[in-house]
């Protein structure tokens, strides 16, 4: 098994140890659906969710009311069908599971660009190559795309397979991100909406005593930003300078809106904090 490869199962085994704690993932569940809900400008009906996995963030069958069809997308495939089994058989028949399907759109290459087997043409592209491989994989264009704490997970299997000393590692990083909004910007119907939700930091980056209080969350949130302690792929203007800088992007998105953020308590002792990008598809 390649080191990506073993990446990807510690997702799958993440996804099962994460079983017992449907309960806990409540006000999450609950921030997420209403961002997604809120979404929804044009009445448009179908909805599409990447990183899905066990949709313990997702309040499904609210959703299924709102939108026509449900499509979620992970690399594992047994956490969808977990994910689709909580829904009563009427509405499961509109929703989709699609996997295993990998949304980095450059894993399968890493091994090999890890060698340095690997032309400075070949990487220019892979942004766009991948994009289009994700999109021509799954039914859309979707009016709402939501892509759910799943861009830090595709950090991590970078760093972990590559490591951060890899010369290639700073350029295949911001790549990564390149990608997913390009995956974004293709799977999204124009006047649809594009949602890029992500976790920022652990709790551990807060200051003592900060992160219980809900009204105190944006203020912490600005200070972490401005100090840096925050998952770098995750910082809003590493995301912003990506949207702007990108011919691509900067055509496909009208101006990012910022959600205020909340915190994901992710079993007894995991505790994220959380915000969104809601970026209408031009
Ligand atoms: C942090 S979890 C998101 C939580 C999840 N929505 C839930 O409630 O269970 C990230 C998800 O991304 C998926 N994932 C990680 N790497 C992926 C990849 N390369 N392609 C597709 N899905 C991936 C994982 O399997 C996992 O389900």
């Amino acid at each position: 098994m390649s080191r990506v490869e073993k990446q990807l199962e510690e997702q799958r085994v993440s996804n099962q140890s994460g079983l017992p704690h449907f309960d806990s993932f409540r006000g999450h569940r609950e921030q997420q659906t209403r961002l997604i809900s809120a979404s929804q400008r044009l009445g448009g009906d179908r909805l599409c969710v990447l990183g899905a996995g066990n949709a313990y963030d997702l309040e499904l069958e609210e959703l299924l009311t709102r939108f026509a069809e449900v499509h979620l997308v992970d690399v594992d495939a047994e956490a969808l069908s977990r994910a689709r089994a909580r829904v009563p058989e009427g509405p499961r028949a509109r929703l989709f599971a699609h996997a295993p399907v990998d949304l980095s759109g450059m894993f399968e290459h890493l091994e090999r660009w890890g060698r340095m087997q690997v032309t400075p043409e070949e990487l220019m592209k892979a942004p766009a190559a991948g994009a289009k491989r994700i999109a021509v994989a799954l039914p859309g264009p979707f009016d709402v795309v939501a892509s759910t704490c799943l861009l830090t997970q595709l950090q991590l299997t970078l760093l972990q397979s590559l490591g951060d000393r890899h010369q290639l590692f700073l350029a295949l990083r911001e790549f990564l991100t390149l990608t997913h909004l390009r995956t974004l910007a293709a799977l999204t119907k124009p006047g649809g909406d594009a949602l890029l939700i992500t976790d920022l930091c652990e709790s551990a980056a807060f200051p003592p005593g900060k992160g219980r209080n809900e009204a105190e969350l944006p203020a912490l949130m600005n200070g972490l930003v401005a100090a840096g302690h925050v998952i770098h792929s995750s910082h809003p203007d590493v995301i912003r300078l990506a949207l702007g800088d990108d011919p691509v992007l900067s055509r496909s998105f009208g101006p990012a809106r910022l959600s205020a953020p909340w915190i994901w308590q992710n079993g007894p002792k995991l505790r994220f904090l959380v915000y969104g990008f809601t970026l209408p598809r031009l």
